[in-house]
């Protein structure tokens, strides 16, 4: 489907990719040698690294623009929540999560119009979703995620860092990307905090292709670079 079909398109763009989302992602992440799990398990390798130094181990996770339910897997080896619930606006994405993940006990999908939660999970997730969502709709996704979370919950926000041009090559290469407009970390962070969040941290991700991964164990001492191919914000709600 064209760009052009899909700005008359009322359906969720996502909906247009759900099944060939793999394919889609691989295409674009081939330039990198790494698959989309690589990522999606280094992501929460960081995340819980960072908050088990918080002392946080979160019973109940929100995954914000969860797609077909890759991280869910990830939370149940990093964490050991009692609850873990995605939430989507693309159908057939959410078709897919729920397909995967038929008959396993507290985990959850729902559609984002259905989506009410209130002071429910103590850590939410967001990956690659903001830069899909128009900025003048951004600060309100935000703060259903800010109500979502209960006092002195987590949010882990992780965006690809417009900074890094092998970000922008693969975002070109990659069709669900059509639509996307970059999120610069300062403009995520104004608009975190002005939705009460309470900023811990930054940090950047994925410097070396697996063609250099002999040079990862840099990654982590350069974290506060702005080399990597993504960003994490993570950030608190307040307690009381
Ligand atoms: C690149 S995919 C990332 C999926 C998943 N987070 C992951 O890491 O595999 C972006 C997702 O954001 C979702 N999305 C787009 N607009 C959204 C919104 N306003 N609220 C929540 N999710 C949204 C899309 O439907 C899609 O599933």
């Amino acid at each position: 489907m064209s760009s052009e079909d899909l700005s008359s398109d009322k359906t969720p763009a996502f909906d247009h990719f759900a099944r060939d989302y793999d394919t889609a992602i691989t295409k674009g992440l081939k330039f990198t040698g790494e698959t989309k799990e690589y990522f999606a398990e280094k992501r929460a390798l960081i995340l819980s690294r960072n908050l088990s130094k918080l002392g946080h181990n979160p019973a109940s996770i929100l995954d914000f623009g969860c797609g077909t339910g890759t991280t869910t897997p990830l939370f149940r080896k990093h964490f050991s929540p009692c609850s873990i619930s995605g939430t989507d606006p693309s159908e057939k994405s959410l078709e897919i999560a729920h397909t995967q993940h038929a008959g396993c006990t507290g985990i959850s999908f729902i559609h984002t119009e259905e989506f009410t939660a209130s002071s429910e999970f103590d850590l939410a997730y967001c990956n690659g979703v903001f830069h899909h969502i128009i900025p003048a709709q951004r600060q309100e996704s935000i703060e259903l995620i800010y109500k979502a979370l209960t006092p002195g919950g987590y949010f882990s926000f992780w965006e690809n860092n417009p900074w890094n041009p092998m970000t922008r090559f693969i975002m070109k290469r990659v069709p669900f990307d059509s639509d996307a407009i970059l999120v610069w970390p300062r403009n995520a962070r104004r608009n975190l905090a002005r939705a009460g969040f309470r900023i811990i941290s930054t940090s950047y991700a994925f410097i070396f292709p697996s063609a250099l991964r002999a040079f990862r164990f840099l990654e982590p001492p350069l974290c506060k670079l702005p080399l990597g191919g993504q960003y994490h914000i993570l950030c608190r709600k307040p307690d009381g």
